[in-house]
């Protein structure tokens, strides 16, 4: 395992409490099946992304690795050149399944390091064997009830620090985290989190959670930079109601007044701005490519405050990616 990060400058980094360099532009996996995720992953590298955002609970990460492994094989990227991020799903918090979950995953990617690894959600489900069901997903049999199983925390937390001692992980991370939780955590962790990983885009733009963590040494990675879009999809009403940000008029002013500027890119820029990371998940080349180039400034444009101000305006605190929904019945994973 590399000491530090080797990561060329060829896209912008945030630097991390350590000095290693976190890519602020990786590219989102969830969604990406079969052939396409290899594809996707292969692709991605060779475009210019230098960190992939993967996990367990996406059930692909067998296909990204392929793309990995072909994309290494092929002298793409080295190695030490791709940040490869997994995440702890929640059937595997107990001390006695942290080991078992991260290999698997290592497994998957073919690679025998993380360099970055999340815990997907503070929230801990009945443990689900991977030959019963892999990967295990939020409900024991279709949509029946989550079963919910009370491991507290820094119990799943002092698990994962074994594993960075023991060279299978660098840098760990939190997701959808709240600050109230993330301080708790920062009180007894022995290796601090890295990373906080929660939904960020205009209708959600986070200013305090973001504020407590970047002052508290933590990168923050925004995902589902596009809002609704990413989880129009599972047919959620809050998602389909929406207004689509690319379409939305303030979004296409701030486009229209840089010439050449998509509102994707709009979108990825006013994140990156914010300091934060992105990691923005697409099947084709043209859009890999056009967001990478808006999120990394490449692009050459750059979002005055006034711009900025005007899609932070846009905030409604409004979460597609809530677990509670799943009580008031308006949005089921299926
Ligand atoms: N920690 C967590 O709990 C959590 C939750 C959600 C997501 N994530 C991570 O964040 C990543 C990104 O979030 P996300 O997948 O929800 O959604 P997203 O990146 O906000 O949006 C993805 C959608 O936007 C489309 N798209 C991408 N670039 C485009 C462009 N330039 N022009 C037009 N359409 C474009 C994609 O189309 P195509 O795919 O058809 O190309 C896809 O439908 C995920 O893949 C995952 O890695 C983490």
């Amino acid at each position: 395992m590399p000491q530090g990060s080797t990561t060329p400058l060829t896209t912008p980094t945030l630097v991390l409490g350590n000095g290693d360099r976190l890519p602020q532009v990786g590219m989102g996996t969830w969604k990406h099946t079969g052939e396409k995720a290899s594809e996707a992953v292969y692709n991605g590298l060779k475009v210019g992304y230098h960190l992939i955002d993967g996990a367990c609970d996406y059930g692909n990460e067998r296909e990204c690795g392929e793309g990995l492994r072909r994309a290494l094989a092929d002298g793409v990227v080295r190695r030490e050149d791709v940040w490869v991020v997994s995440k702890l799903w929640n059937t595997f918090h107990a001390r006695a399944h942290v080991r078992e979950a991260v290999e698997r995953s290592l497994k998957d990617w073919g690679v025998d390091y993380f360099d970055l690894y999340y815990v997907h959600f503070p929230i801990s489900l009945a443990y689900v064997s991977h030959e019963e069901r892999y990967p295990p997903g939020w409900y024991i049999d279709g949509k029946s009830e989550v079963k919910h199983e009370a491991i507290p925390f820094r119990e799943t937390w002092e698990a994962l620090e074994e594993l960075v001692d023991a060279g299978l992980i660098r840098h760990l991370g939190v997701s959808n985290m709240c600050s109230a939780l993330l301080m708790d955590l920062l009180k007894y962790a022995r290796i601090k989190p890295s990373v906080l990983q929660i939904e960020i885009h205009p209708y959600n733009v986070q200013r305090r959670a973001v504020e407590y963590a970047q002052a508290q040494g933590l990168a923050v990675t925004a995902y589902s930079s596009f809002g609704p879009l990413g989880f129009r999809v599972f047919g959620g009403a809050k998602a389909l109601h929406a207004q689509p940000l690319f379409t939305h008029p303030a979004v296409r002013a701030v486009a229209a007044a840089h010439a050449g500027a998509s509102t994707p890119q709009v979108l990825l820029r006013w994140a990156a701005q914010r300091g934060l990371a992105v990691i923005p998940k697409s099947d084709t080349d043209a859009m890999l490519r056009e967001n990478l180039a808006g999120a990394s400034g490449a692009a050459g444009f750059e979002l005055s405050g006034a711009e900025m101000d005007a899609i932070s305006g846009l905030d409604l605190g409004l979460r597609f990616n809530d677990p509670a929904d799943d009580f008031a019945g308006c949005y089921i994973f299926s």
